[in-house]
Parts: C-alpha cells; sequence; structure tokens
C-alpha cells in the first residue's frame, strides 16, 4: 500500500466502509433501472464526503485533490458509476473554486459542499468534443444579463444537477478572449435538460444534453466578474479533475482484480485453483503491477496539482491516459478469468468491464491527453539544451536542409 498520509487514510476508512455498506449493495440496481442513487448520495453527504476539496471557509473539509482521488478509489472499487456520480461535482465544482469570485463562492460552494446542490460541467457540444475551444453556444449580454442559446453536450450529472458551469463564446470576435463561463441555475427559463443519453456503462449517472434558448442569466454569475477567461478555466479545472478520472479507473481496476483474485483461488480446473495455472498466475501479476503503477501516479498527480506544480498538466494527463487504458484492459482481463461467468450479467465482473470504457474517452479522450503530454515534452525541452552536443551537428543546428551550391 501506498504511505498515505493520517488525512488520507482517515477519508480512505470512511470511503471503504460506505463503498462496502451502501454502494457494492446498490450498484447492480441503479446499473439496471439507469436512475440516479440519490440514497447513496444521501449517504455520502451525511459522512461529508460532499465537500472533501472545497476549503473550509467555504463550508467543505479543507481537503485536496489528493484525498479526493482516494475517495473516487474506494467508491469506484464498488461501483463505476457512483464513483463519477460522486466525482463529477468536483469537476463542476471546480471553475468556481479556481475562477469564481469571493462572492461566488460563497454564494455557491457551501451549497456544493454539504450536498444540497449537484453540480455539473458543460463544455462539449455534438460538434466541439476534443476541439473545445472551437464550441459555438453563444452568451450576449444585453444589459445585466447573459442571453444563452445553443446546445451542450454529454453532460454528466445533467439530469441530477441543480447547477450547471456552462462554457459559451461571448466574444466571438477574439481568438485568445472568446469564451466565457457562466452559472446557470436549473428552472432558468429557456434553459431546458435534453436528451438522456443510454449508456454503455456508468448506468446510474445521468448524461443529457443542456439546451438554451434565450436563457437569461444574471450577469453576476459571470465566473470571475470578467469575461474571455473561460477557457483557460475550463482547461485548469481539467487538470484538477483529469486524476479523479484516472483514481475512478483505479478503483474499477482494483475492484475487478480482487474479484479475479477470488474466482482464480476458488475455480479449480484440472484438479487445481485455476490461480496455480501459471496462464492465469502471471495474467493476475500483470493486473496487479500496471494497478499498484497507476494508482501511484494518481497520487504523484494529486500530489503536484494540489501544490500547484508547474507540470501538473503533464502529470494529470499522464495518469488519465494510462490509469484509463489499464483499467480496460484490466477488467477485459478480469471477465477473461471468470470465463463464461464473467460474460453473464448473473455476476458484476462484466458491469466493470462497461464503465471503464468511458473513463477513455470523456474529460479529454486519451489520445487528447498524449497531445497535453507531447506539447508539454516540447516545451521542456529548452531544459534539455545542455544535451544538444551529444546529438548530430546537422541535427544541432536544427537540422534544416542547407540550400543547394549554385550550378
Ligand atoms: N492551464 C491553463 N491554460 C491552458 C491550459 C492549462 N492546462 N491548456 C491550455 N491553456 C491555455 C493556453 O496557454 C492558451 O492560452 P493563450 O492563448 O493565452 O496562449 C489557450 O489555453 C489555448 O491553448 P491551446 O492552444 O493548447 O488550445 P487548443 O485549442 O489547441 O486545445 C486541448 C488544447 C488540450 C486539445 C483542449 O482543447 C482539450 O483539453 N480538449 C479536450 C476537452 C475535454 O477534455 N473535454 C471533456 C469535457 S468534460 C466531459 O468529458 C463530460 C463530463 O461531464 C465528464
Amino acid at each position: 500500500m501506498p504511505a498515505y498520509t493520517e488525512s488520507q487514510l482517515h477519508w480512505k476508512s470512511v470511503a471503504h466502509k460506505l463503498a462496502e455498506e451502501v454502494v457494492r449493495p446498490a450498484a447492480k440496481k441503479y446499473d439496471e433501472l439507469q436512475e440516479y442513487p440519490w440514497e447513496v448520495k444521501e449517504a455520502l453527504a451525511k459522512a461529508g464526503l460532499m465537500g472533501v476539496w472545497i476549503p473550509k471557509e467555504y463550508g467543505g473539509q479543507g481537503a485536496g485533490v489528493l484525498e479526493l482521488c482516494v475517495i473516487i478509489e474506494e467508491l469506484s472499487r464498488a461501483c463505476g458509476g457512483i464513483g463519477v456520480a460522486y466525482a463529477v461535482n468536483a469537476l463542476g465544482s471546480f471553475p468556481v473554486l479556481l475562477g469564481g469570485t469571493e462572492e461566488q463562492k460563497k454564494k455557491w460552494l457551501p451549497e456544493i459542499a454539504s450536498g444540497r446542490k449537484l453540480i455539473a460541467f458543460g463544455l462539449s457540444e455534438k460538434m466541439a468534443g476534443s476541439d473545445a475551444g472551437s464550441m459555438r453556444t453563444h452568451g450576449k449580454l444585453e444589459g445585466d444579463h447573459y442571453v444563452i442559446n445553443g446546445e451542450k453536450k454529454w453532460c454528466t450529472n445533467g439530469g441530477a444537477a441543480d447547477l450547471f458551469s456552462v462554457f459559451c463564446v461571448t466574444d466571438p470576435e477574439s481568438k485568445a478572449k472568446r469564451i466565457s463561463a457562466l452559472l446557470v441555475e436549473k428552472g432558468t427559463p429557456g434553459f431546458k435538460i435534453g436528451k438522456a443519453e443510454d449508456k454503455m456503462g456508468i448506468r446510474c449517472v445521468p448524461v443529457n444534453e443542456l439546451i438554451f434558448e434565450n436563457c437569461r442569466v444574471p450577469a453576476t454569475n459571470l465566473l470571475g466578474g470578467k469575461p474571455g477567461f473561460g477557457f483557460k478555466h475550463a482547461m485548469q479545472t481539467l487538470d484538477h479533475a483529469r486524476p479523479g478520472v484516472a483514481a475512478q479507473a483505479v478503483g474499477l481496476a482494483a475492484g475487478a482484480l480482487e474479484l479475479a483474485q477470488v474466482y482464480a483461488q476458488r475455480r479449480h480446473q484440472f484438479g487445481a485453483p485455476i490461480s496455480s495455472h501459471q496462464g492465469i498466475g502471471f495474467m493476475l501479476a500483470d493486473m496487479a503491477m500496471r494497478v499498484e503503477a497507476s494508482r501511484l501516479m494518481v497520487l504523484e498527480a494529486g500530489r503536484l496539482v494540489d501544490t500547484h506544480a508547474p507540470n501538473a498538466t503533464k502529470m494529470a494527463a499522464m495518469c488519465k491516459a494510462f490509469a484509463t487504458d489499464v483499467a480496460m484492459e484490466v477488467t477485459t482481463n478480469a471477465v477473461q478469468i471468470f470465463g463464461g461467468y464473467g460474460f453473464m450479467k448473473d455476476y458484476p465482473i462484466e458491469k466493470y468491464m462497461r464503465d471503464a470504457k468511458i473513463t477513455q474517452i470523456y474529460e479529454g479522450t486519451n489520445q487528447v491527453q498524449r497531445m497535453v503530454i507531447a506539447r508539454n515534452l516540447v516545451k521542456e525541452t529548452s531544459e534539455l539544451d545542455y544535451l544538444s552536443k551529444w546529438i548530430p551537428t546537422e541535427v544541432q543546428k536544427g537540422g534544416v536542409m542547407p540550400p543547394e551550391p549554385a550550378k
């Protein structure tokens, strides 16, 4: 087990208890019903989990992204859907926390920290997924209100949330300051929750379209009070939230591995437990190594984000891509180890595999994470200039072909 601090161990044990007593028994029911697990959310709020990442002055527990990740892992070990139903409140609230004015923080964060209000994040659109900056939903300032028109897509928690961090174009002419974030309350005239998606996994969390038709939002809901900082706030939010997706993936992978371990120990074939057959033993060993490596990456990413380290963006993207690819591989192998039983809905193992798939897609596909990592590697290369003398001389100069000598 990694070296957890006292605070991390505390939250880990609170979440573990809830995961085993409340989450695991409810997982199948909400997966089948495709309904939000309100009773579970109440239990999480009662245990103080809904505001772990929110500072004490705004009603939270004052812990950080690292503690949040430890909790998400524990919940996701029992149910990946409930893991994200919880984690997505952090995603929705990070824009307020990172970019909101003091007044906005005081108004909204205590509501979220107590669990009285759920929050969601509205960034993606039908035609603007990975290329988030190409969004079309726009917000026009008219007097003391912004009038929002457009649609958002794949808003996790959409059908359950009371509040939405909505990103929209407020200055179409600008390149750098095109986008702003507005807080929109459920029930605002002109704001409708659209289509609820029928999903492969994480079925207990509603994922919806958000529809804005001349939706008037007070200008005081403009995050940070100044337009044009929306894209930056969205990117900073994702840096803070991606370790949480990775933690969800670690939880799914660890939960599937535990079930596979128990199955492989009890299941006898050829006169022995299948775990004693090298083919299965090596599979379990590889799964365990990858789970542990992912967990350590998540903890390091959480630490870097909490300390505002300069390489936090890269590490958040790295742990997200690595841990979620591992989760897909490990949960698929866990189904393989369960054999015919694994494929059947009678047992929870197939759900781990279904829940894992989205972790490779949302909060930036793993291809986008690799873009972020690669771009950061290019930026960091200037620190390695002292190594230039060890590469071929012609490449040192930039590798540009010299002009052909005149004939
Ligand atoms: N922190 C702060 N600022 C950042 C930043 C960061 N991590 N990353 C970029 N920026 C800034 C840049 O510095 C730049 O600012 P300047 O103009 O002042 O120089 C500006 O933002 C534009 O940056 P890029 O040129 O790098 O932007 P880009 O258009 O090339 O896009 C991208 C970069 C990484 C691909 C980005 O679009 C991205 O992350 N895409 C994926 C979006 C995503 O994750 N969507 C998921 C939404 S949530 C979800 O899944 C649903 C849900 O509910 C769970």
